[in-house]
């Protein structure tokens, strides 16, 4: 049996026809750029998410962009974040002119939000929690209330969180803004690239649109030095079309979760991420199934030549890792220990029970054979 890491073309297929009209809806109107389907999707995710405003951008890397920018980060200021996540968190910080801070992680892969206040200085101007996995990061209550009484702007990196809550609140809405991706294989994808910015304050809403388009408000006026980084009106279509399966989707990824949790929670050589049904305060909504496992390499050589393509995400490494980049500095013991255990295995709402059944008796004959 073969088991993608993840199946585009099976995506699209369940629903062609759908995508096929709305194309073509789209492409016969001639609207291609700021039209009334970016603002209907704009509209509908902020309700989603329950928040008054969502601008669409080009990509998650420019949401974070564009959010550092119009929170005034500003050359030589300091923002700690997660070395755990994709380049493009720290990216965002550094063509800023300001230093990515990195703490270390905690058990469940995301901040460790005790190690904050520590990595706090004079020059710390905003703090970027990544909600990675589908999962928001553990004690986030206490990460606002030192953002608040330290006066220090919050901006959640929630590119891979889509839908997940914590007591409640979603993903992405605990501080002045979260920023979502909508790349193919995200929670919510596009055919391409797209992105947004969600948040309630009025002000900072308007400066993210005016910055997305060359710093133009709603007529020529340039009013402030801007770039062009707009959510095309056909992914908005799209997206705004795929939103309404969103929930769907989210369930079956924890009915998913729940299969494998369920499958591997007695293998001893695997740690596994909590359980969907694990802690009533936290609805995640796994965008990665990634666990830690004992002999790790063996394990992922293992299931590429059973057919499963397993991935270490980043290519297994973190951004502190990465020698061109000059961050690796500072300790991150944690985030250095899970990089040698962690992998993902497949996670999208189209998996059948064969092969998920397939992958779980795969890892178990594994550690069967192999101890
Ligand atoms: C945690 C995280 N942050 C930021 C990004 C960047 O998103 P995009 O590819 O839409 O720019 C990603 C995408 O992989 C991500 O996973």
């Amino acid at each position: 049996m073969k088991v993608k890491f993840f199946d585009y073309p099976l995506q699209f297929k369940i629903h062609e026809k759908e995508y096929m009209e709305i194309i073509k809806n789209v492409l016969s109107r001639g609207h291609y750029i700021l039209c009334e389907d970016l603002k209907r999707f704009e509209e509908n995710l902020a309700h989603y998410v329950g928040t008054t405003y969502a601008v669409g951008v080009g990509n998650c890397t420019e949401a974070l962009l564009l959010s550092l920018l119009a929170a005034d980060i500003r050359l030589g200021d300091e923002v700690i974040t997660v070395a755990h996540t994709f380049v493009a968190t720290a990216e965002a910080i550094k063509f800023l002119g300001a230093k990515p801070v990195f703490v270390d992680i905690a058990e469940d892969h995301n901040m460790n939000v005790d190690l904050v206040e520590a990595a706090i200085t004079e020059k710390t101007k905003a703090i970027i929690p990544v909600q990675l996995n589908g999962r928001i990061c553990s004690k986030m209550d206490k990460l606002v209330d030192i953002a608040k009484r330290r006066n220090i702007t919050l901006i959640e990196d929630s590119a891979q969180s889509l839908g997940a809550k914590y007591r409640g609140k979603m993903a992405g809405t605990f501080g002045l803004a979260g920023n979502f991706s909508f790349y193919p294989a995200k929670l919510l994808g596009t055919f391409g690239d797209a992105g947004a910015v969600i948040t309630n304050d009025e002000e900072f809403a308007e400066k993210i649109r005016m910055l997305r388009n060359h710093g133009r408000g709603s007529g020529t006026e340039v009013g402030m030095w801007g770039l062009n980084c707009r959510m095309d009106n056909l992914h908005a279509a799209i997206l705004d079309f795929k939103l309404k399966l969103l929930p769907k989707w989210l369930d079956r990824r924890r009915e998913i979760a729940s299969l494998y949790n369920d499958g591997l929670s007695e293998i001893r050589f695997l740690r596994l991420p909590p359980a969907p049904e694990d802690d009533s305060e936290y609805y995640d909504v796994y965008q990665n199934y990634e666990i830690e496992a004992e002999q790790r390499d063996e394990l992922v050589e293992f299931l590429h030549r059973q057919g499963i393509e397993a991935v270490l995400q980043w290519g297994g490494k973190g951004v502190h890792q990465f020698t061109a980049l000059g961050c690796g500095t500072t300790a991150l013991p944690r985030t250095d220990e899970l990089f040698k255990k962690a992998l993902m295995l497949p996670m999208y709402p189209e998996l059948t029970q064969k092969q998920i059944t397939y992958i779980v008796e795969t890892i178990r004959d594994f550690y069967h054979s192999n101890n």
